[in-house]
């Protein structure tokens, strides 16, 4: 069987293919590669092994006729046509759990960031515009510990968020859409609620859902207007389920007080109002971007198509939703 590698990914992790008898191609870039020379390459395909910023629509699985598995390496999969893929006998796999602790990390860093300030703060000691010191000096924050966090889409990554925000901050954890596990230590503490009563009462709005027709744009005007004007969003999920249009005018009209995202609606690209906000902290899709998580992504993907190539069932195969 031929896998077609479309980026760069571990190098040691190919070589797994390769001493299991495979035909690996590529990568074919260091990014997205041309769309003309994927197309070209998925031709004689049983395997793609994708990242997240590769569009496998019906146009690259027609053109991919022996094509079994479509192994992305990522949690999400909204850049595959999942029911595409089903329909012409395609397999489709992600890689869940290995990176749940590091993007739970930097939804709290994020939240951390925006409470207390932290970049407008580094610029301000770096411009040599260290505030003198008092009570009610410049970069004054919001506490964290006692708040109330509300969760959007309590999964694997939701819940190691509050996790994080119950035992380690002293947080009060809301959540709507999904559930503890009977063995979250945290769990006794967390009030399960409608989107709209988190929206009402929390003082950070934290997204974990995936990214599906029901969940796009699923903060829009009327959600960031129901928020707190002292509330902060916090975006770890897709840059799609928020309204980026709406958030930058919630932003600069003070219905909320921050927002710290990772993910943005047409990656690469910003919204220009958020770029300007000094309440807003953005990072370039950075949840799962550390050494140890990168690695075991690529080799649960490797993992996956492994199996397939085996003829077994692969260990994260995505449902059709
Ligand atoms: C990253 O966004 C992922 O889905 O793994």
């Amino acid at each position: 069987m031929s896998v077609v590698v479309t980026q760069r990914v571990h190098e040691a992790q190919l070589d797994r293919l390769r001493s299991a008898g495979l035909d690996v191609v590529g990568p074919l870039a260091d990014g997205p590669p041309p769309r003309a020379e994927l197309l070209a390459a998925a031709r004689g395909a049983g395997a793609l092994l994708t990242l997240l910023t590769d569009r496998v629509d019906a146009e690259l699985l027609d053109a991919a006729p022996s094509l079994r598995v479509v192994a992305n390496v990522a949690v999400g999969y909204d850049n595959i046509d999942v029911a595409g893929a089903a329909a012409r006998g395609v397999l489709v796999t992600n890689t869940p759990g290995v990176l749940t602790e590091a993007t739970a990390d930097l939804a709290m860093g994020l939240l951390l960031a925006v409470a207390r300030r932290i970049p407008e703060a580094d610029a301000a000691v770096r411009d040599g515009r260290f505030p003198p010191w008092g009570l009610f000096q410049e970069l004054i924050g919001s506490d964290v510990a006692g708040a109330r966090l509300g969760i959007v889409g309590l999964g694997r990554i939701g819940r190691a968020v509050a996790r994080r925000a119950a035992l380690g901050f002293g947080m009060h954890v809301l959540y709507a859409g999904g559930a503890p596990d009977p063995s979250d230590a945290w769990a006794g503490g967390a009030e399960a609620v409608g989107f709209e009563e988190l929206l009402a009462r929390a003082d950070f709005v934290s997204l974990h859902a995936p990214l599906t027709p029901a969940t796009r744009h699923l903060v829009d005007e009327a959600a960031l207007r129901a928020m707190q004007p002292g509330a902060v969003l916090v975006n770890t999920a897709r840059g799609p389920l928020v309204d980026e249009a709406a958030l930058a005018r919630a932003l600069s009209g003070g219905w909320i007080a921050g927002a710290g995202l990772d993910v943005f609606e047409r990656e690469p690209e910003v919204e220009a109002a958020l770029l300007a906000s000094r309440r807003a902290v953005l990072t370039p899709h950075l949840g799962s971007a550390t050494a140890r998580t990168r690695l075991r992504m690529c080799a649960t993907a490797v993992d996956n198509v492994l199996a397939v190539a085996a003829g077994s069932v692969p260990p994260n195969l995505v449902a059709h939703r």
